[in-house]
């Protein structure tokens, strides 16, 4: 019986030849100077065509987006240029390529940003520790943005999609999540403005919307997706509370409007994540299903096996992989076989070079 994995599916304007996305993979290879992609990193996308769909890494609309070393950006031309070569290297694979598009906020360090605090919605420290050339620093108290830096976050976003079509990707993605820029605005933990941005779920969703109709402007809705991850707790400097589920209800609800390519949705996977709050969702996509008026991507901690039943059980549309397509260039190929995964080394998720990047075997390798 074929598996329904393998069977193809419209998500909005993209046409996918599988039901197995690459989820979005940070990896960290990417030339640290002028944030420019590498030809490391046009072979690493191009092995792994064989995705109904990739999500490319994490790519920052700006140099204020970065939290991060050796991680790509799309305001340049040489940037563009760049991602221009990863693109091509997947459609001439028969690949489908959407850009990640990520401001990391307040969980950046004041060395990437000339020795100034990073900006978030309210002046509070996540008290997180990062990663850095210099090892793992703590983050700071950042800088609460002003309505007028807002409306500049605003236009970068824009830009940035608007450089994606021009690099050559079939869409964009929103990195609305995972305690980042947007996340940060959701939460009561990080957001205490008084003003239109804090307060209400209306004002703590205001950003997201305006970033959404910003990048409309520049992008058919039919090519942009984007992601939620509502269960992060104790990590990344935000928590699950009474207030967590109704204010991604509400934000689900708003990005109904659009109609978006789809919506990216991430159970709680790591360990221990939720076991001090008595607010957790156990099946974040079985409760956001009949919520989200648009095709869902379901994510987090899914093998062949359980991400078929979830697409059986109506509960997605696709099933994106992350640390199965780190190890797996031949990923789908696997699935269709029924052969075993190569384990993917940790020690080599965010450096390395081309090892643990480009040297995993394939079955016919
Ligand atoms: C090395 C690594 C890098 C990641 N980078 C990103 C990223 O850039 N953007 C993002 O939204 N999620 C990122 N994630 C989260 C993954 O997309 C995915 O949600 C997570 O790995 C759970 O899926 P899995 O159980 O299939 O691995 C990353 C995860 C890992 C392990």
């Amino acid at each position: 019986m074929t598996l329904q994995l393998l069977t193809p599916v419209r998500l909005g304007a993209l046409a996918l030849k599988n039901r197995v996305v690459m989820a979005p993979l940070t990896r960290c290879r990417c030339d640290n100077a002028g944030y420019v992609p590498s030809e490391m990193m046009r072979r690493y996308y191009a092995q792994r065509a064989g995705a109904g769909l990739i999500v490319s890494e994490g790519t920052i609309v700006s140099p204020q987006a970065r939290g991060y070393p050796f991680t790509p950006g799309i305001w340049s031309d040489e940037q563009v240029a760049g991602w221009r070569r990863v693109t091509d290297a997947v459609h001439e694979k028969g690949g489908l390529i959407v850009c990640q598009l990520w401001h990391c906020g307040r969980l950046s360090l004041p060395e990437f940003h000339g020795g100034k605090p990073p900006v978030a919605p309210s002046a509070i420290n996540p008290n997180w520790k990062m990663f850095s050339p210099s090892g793992q620093p703590e983050t700071v108290t950042p800088h609460a943005l002003t309505r007028d830096e807002i409306a500049g976050v605003v236009a970068d976003f824009r830009r940035a999609a608007a450089n994606a079509l021009a690099a050559g990707f079939d869409g964009a993605e929103i990195h609305s999540s995972n305690g980042y820029l947007f996340h940060q605005f959701f939460s009561r933990d990080a957001n205490t403005r008084d003003d239109e941005y804090g307060g209400s779920h209306e004002n703590r969703a205001r950003f997201f919307c305006q970033v959404l109709e910003a990048v409309g402007q520049v992008m058919p809705f039919d090519r942009l997706g984007c992601r939620l991850n509502p269960m992060m707790n104790r990590f990344h400097g935000v928590n699950v509370d009474a207030d967590t589920v109704p204010m991604w209800e509400h934000v689900v609800a708003r990005a109904n409007a659009y109609g978006l390519a789809y919506l990216h949705l991430s159970e709680a996977f790591m360990p221990r994540q939720l076991d001090d709050t008595p607010h957790a969702l156990s099946d974040v996509g079985a409760h956001f299903r009949p919520l989200a008026k648009m095709p869902l991507i379901a994510n987090g901690g899914f093998d062949r096996d359980t991400g078929e039943a979830r697409l059986h059980a109506g509960l997605c549309d696709a099933v994106a992989y992350g640390r199965a397509w780190i190890a797996n260039p031949d990923l789908v190929e696997r699935f269709a076989r029924g052969a075993p995964l190569n384990p993917p080394d940790l020690a080599t998720f965010y450096s390395g070079g081309e090892k643990g990047y480009l040297d995993y075997a394939t079955l016919s390798a």
